[in-house]
């Protein structure tokens, strides 16, 4: 028998209504040929539209809904653009990051063969620790660890739990097994020595039980200059929110293009694939925005379903998925961000045409 899954849409603001469907076109045609059975795809409202329709940009009917599902694809938000009073609340993802309690987000930067790659040869995963740190929009179980005393007095708060590294440090330490063996923990204990203090000391215990995996560490401002000069040479970085935030657009540029950085959300029972870019507001509705990042997330989240339901056929609709976009890309299109002249429709026609073919 072979498992049938229900996935959330939610395609988001900007270039979203675009990439999302284009994902959703190559995950059925992954499906197809893995001989996985066909996904139940379940559009939610978000973002800018839901507050037209529903008066917020995150309906409580779509959160229960994904409750329901079991996992999601959600496309980028211009949360920067929302009317207030939405603008000044927390952020679609965020929102849905902390309801779910999606502690791991998972950044792979990997250069393409034939990409244009700043550092040719990188091949790395960030695991970013996704609930607290030095996010105090969304670290907080009630109100927010930012806020303001005075006028001109603005305070945030840095939070770091022992639980909530242990699980971080602990997914980390499990992906570099199944790679390259090597975890990097990214932290700034010199300074903030408390708080990233905790959290390089807790991994390294946790680093204990996985004595086949070698561990190093860097300070977050030094490891931007080792990522410009050797990505190549990381295999995983472990990392609270905020440092891992920033350091996943850099790898995903250093790899070659932030609009092919893929990434997933997960907990231990529920996933979001998302991509790392925004919303780029400025291309939004030209057919012109790079859908590889939203493939490749969806890419992730049929991985993440395998692993989950110990599904190989959703393994095998992964592989394809990212196969078929390598092809594609191989084969010289590409949208005009990697130098290509392709639209996002002749683009995701070329990778659906791939997995076919394969
Ligand atoms: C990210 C983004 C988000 C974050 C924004 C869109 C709220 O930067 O996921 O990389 O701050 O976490
Ligand atoms: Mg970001």
């Amino acid at each position: 028998m072979t498992t049938s899954y229900a996935l959330g849409v939610l395609h988001g603001d900007g270039i979203g209504p675009e990439i999302v469907p284009a994902a959703v076109a190559a995950v059925d045609a992954a499906a197809l040929a893995a001989g996985l059975a066909p996904v139940e795809w379940r559009e939610l409202p978000l973002g800018l539209a839901a507050i037209g329709s529903h008066g917020t940009a995150v309906p409580e009917s779509t959160l229960e809904a994904l409750e329901a599902v079991d996992a999601w694809l959600l496309g980028p938000h211009d949360s920067a653009a929302y009317p207030e009073p939405h603008r000044s609340l927390l952020n679609p993802s965020g929102t849905i990051r902390k309801r779910f309690d999606l502690f791991a987000n998972i950044r792979p930067a990997k250069a393409f063969e034939g990409g244009d790659a700043v550092v040719p040869g990188t091949d790395l995963v960030i695991v970013r620790e996704n609930t607290q740190g030095f996010y105090a929009d969304r670290s907080t179980y009630a109100g927010t660890g930012e806020f303001m005393p005075t006028p001109d007095t603005a305070i945030a708060m840095g939070i770091i739990t022992r639980q909530a590294v242990e699980r971080i440090a602990r997914e980390a330490f499990e992906l570099a097994r199944t790679r390259g063996k090597r975890v990097t923990i990214v932290h700034k204990a010199n300074v903030l020595k408390l708080t990233t203090g905790l959290f390089k000391s807790v991994c390294l215990e946790v680093g204990a039980a996985y004595p086949d995996v070698a561990v190093d560490d860097f300070h977050i401002d030094a490891m931007t200059v080792h990522l410009v000069r050797r990505a190549h040479e990381f295999d995983v970085i472990v990392t609270e929110n905020m440092f891992g935030d920033i350091l996943s657009d850099l790898a995903g540029e250093l790899a070659g293009s932030l609009g092919i950085a893929p990434s997933i959300n997960a907990s231990d029972t529920k996933a979001m694939a998302q991509a790392a870019h925004g919303s780029a507001p400025d291309i939004a509705g030209r057919d012109l925005a790079n859908p590889i990042a939203m493939m490749l997330s969806s890419a992730m989240l049929l991985r993440w379903l395998a692993a989950k339901h110990e599904d190989p056929r959703a393994l095998d609709a992964g592989d394809r998925l990212e196969a078929g976009v390598e092809a594609a890309v191989r084969e010289g299109v590409s949208t005009a961000d990697m130098g290509g002249s392709a639209s996002t429709t002749a683009f995701t026609a070329a990778v659906v045409a791939a997995i076919g073919r394969a």
